[in-house]
């Protein structure tokens, strides 16, 4: 989910810890694929930890929803959390591009028993959705950075009334203030990200700080 493991940003990392062991632990299945992901997969720190996995996994518990779309599945922590969430008859779509990765997310959906709730897509998120027949009433977008705009823009046709779109790495470990990092393209990714959902009349959004920055949109009905 995010290149940046510390949860609170700029604050003490005694708090991190803190925070970790006064929320709801991970149980020993996404233990093991979080340290599976660190022994054997590129670029191990883009996982969703313990915090934000069960931050998604409450989310889904409250807004209920019956059909959930991720883009950028990585090893399929978040994928699980957000299956947990989610109830018995409600499916998530999760799309991941490097297919490199295909057998170890599925060996993890079946080792967590949820082959019913989570449909795995292997290719371009952006084809996907355009081919997919469905509506959702909750998209959290966390795959490539430059492609956010979008991204934006083709799960907006797809969205519920009253639905939501949670997108990680809104923040991108600070870099959206910092005038001499701004010129990266994955920064202005995220930059034009969010101003276009702060100009857009349709919705209504929060930043939660955790981690690298959590936006959370919702549809107005
Ligand atoms: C930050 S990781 C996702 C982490 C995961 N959601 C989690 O929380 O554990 C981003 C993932 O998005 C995938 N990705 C990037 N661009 C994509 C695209 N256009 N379509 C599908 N997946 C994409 C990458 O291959 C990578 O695995």
């Amino acid at each position: 989910m995010s290149n940046h493991n510390n949860i609170t940003g700029n604050q003490k990392p005694e708090l991190d810890n803190y925070i970790e062991a006064y929320s709801t632990p991970e149980d020993n299945l996404l233990l093991e694929l979080r340290r599976q992901t660190h022994l054997k997969i590129l670029r191990p720190r883009m996982i969703s930890g313990p915090v934000q996995g069960q931050l998604l996994t409450m989310l889904c518990r409250m807004i209920r929803p019956k059909t959930v779309l991720e883009i950028g599945t990585f090893t399929g922590y978040s994928a699980i959390c957000i299956a947990r969430g989610i109830e018995k008859d409600a499916v998530l779509h999760t799309i991941e591009r490097d297919d490199e990765l295909e057998s170890f997310i599925r060996h993890y959906i079946r080792k967590a028993a949820l082959e019913n709730k989570i449909v795995l897509h292997i290719g371009d998120a952006l084809d996907k959705i355009n081919n997919l027949n469905v509506t959702f009433d909750l998209v959290f977008i966390d795959g490539d950075k430059r492609e956010y705009p979008a991204y934006y823009q083709a799960v907006m046709k797809k969205m519920n009334p009253g639905s939501y779109i949670l997108a990680d790495n809104i923040l991108w470990n600070g870099k959206v203030v910092d005038a001499d990092l701004k010129n990266d393209d994955y920064t202005r990714g995220i930059i034009d990200f969010n101003e276009m959902v702060k100009n857009d009349p349709r919705t209504e959004q929060v930043i939660i700080p955790i981690r690298d920055g959590l936006m959370l949109i919702r549809m107005k009905d």
